[in-house]
């Protein structure tokens, strides 16, 4: 039986969190044992906000380099640059006129984006189509992302939807995955708010490139909570601090959150901070290099990069074929 498929995107921006991590790469790699996956990096995405040139494409070999080295395999899935498909373009003008502007308009990420913003450009606006172009491309049928990616598929589900009423069956209604319970990791000053690259207190991160030393800082000024006596449980509401930190801890150790509150029954929180430490201390310093050993071979990195493209250009161009013939453009 042929294999669902599944789609998913990150922009290149800068350095990645233990957040990304955990909520994207490391899902990603799971589902590619029952899926074939198709993995973009979204650079066009990323010039909704300005990119300088050369930052630009050392982001993008930097986020490449980490997919290898968190383990997904471009040779049986899809790893490829957004840029390198002009499908992608072409079917987003095509969707801009299925979409309507008033469900564009009400795209909270959008709302949200340009309340703290003085360079609101149309590329912000059209965004979500865009994204929905990357997804209707490839016949998609799953789609793993964050909960604030939500809306976006929703309207993507709406555009195809909308667009299989008028032409039949062309694309395929896609669905989402949502990461399950745990694996959204919270800022550690701020655990109601998503950790979060973009944060401009560094202390609520964890990046994939922090050493040692300032692993061990920021763990122990992590919040917890003020419970007395101190409990270790899972508790999203009462203690999403000390939740957010057995999070961590089961996912980068791949226990389950019921195992460690064992573990954990008659310690305090030091001793949770300590391991939490150690193990992801370790779990970095690997992670860190393989991503050298490949991030030094910048041949081999556009290698794997054109022959993504390569790949993912036949899939796109079966749809946008269809897509162009069926509304009458590819009549001569
Ligand atoms: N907008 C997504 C994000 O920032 C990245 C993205 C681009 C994406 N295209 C996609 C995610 C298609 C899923 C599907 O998280």
């Amino acid at each position: 039986m042929k294999k669902k498929i599944i789609f998913s995107g990150i922009q290149p921006t800068g350095l990645l969190t233990i957040g990304n991590y955990i909520g994207a790469l490391s899902q990603w790699k799971k589902l590619q044992k029952k899926y074939f996956c198709i993995y973009c990096i979204a650079d066009l995405h990323s010039l909704t906000i300005y990119q300088k040139k050369n930052i630009l494409n050392k982001n993008i070999l930097d986020i490449l380099a980490i997919f290898l080295a968190c383990g997904i395999d471009p040779e049986n899935n899809i790893i490829f640059l957004q840029s390198h498909v002009p499908q992608h373009v072409q079917l987003n003008w095509i969707l801009n006129c299925f979409a309507n502007f008033g469900e564009i308009k009400r795209m909270t990420q959008f709302k949200q984006k340009i309340s703290c913003n003085t360079n609101i450009n149309i590329g912000l606006f059209n965004y979500p189509i865009l994204m929905a172009a990357d997804i209707l491309l490839y016949q998609t049928n799953k789609v793993p992302v964050g909960k604030d990616q939500i809306q976006h598929i929703e309207l993507t589900r709406n555009l195809a939807y909308r667009f299989n009423n008028i032409y039949g069956n062309i694309f395929t209604i896609p669905e989402k995955v949502l990461n399950k319970n745990g694996s959204c990791i919270m800022s550690l000053i701020n655990p109601n708010k998503k950790m979060s690259k973009s944060d401009p207190n560094n202390n609520s991160i964890i990046s994939l490139f922090d050493n040692n030393f300032i692993i061990e800082q920021k763990i122990k000024n992590a919040i917890t909570d003020s419970d007395f006596p101190p409990k270790i449980k899972y508790d999203l509401k009462n203690k999403p601090g000390i939740s957010n930190l057995l999070s961590i801890l089961a996912n980068i150790t791949e226990c389950s959150i019921e195992q460690l509150e064992q573990n954990f029954k008659n310690k305090n929180y030091n001793n949770l901070k300590e391991s939490i430490i150690d193990y992801l201390c370790l779990f970095l310093n690997k992670l860190r290099k393989k991503y050298f050993f490949y991030r030094k071979n910048e041949k081999y990195l556009k290698n794997i990069m054109f022959n993504g493209a390569k790949k993912a250009k036949k899939h796109a161009d079966f749809t946008l074929k269809k897509v162009y013939d069926v509304i009458g453009l590819d009549f001569f």
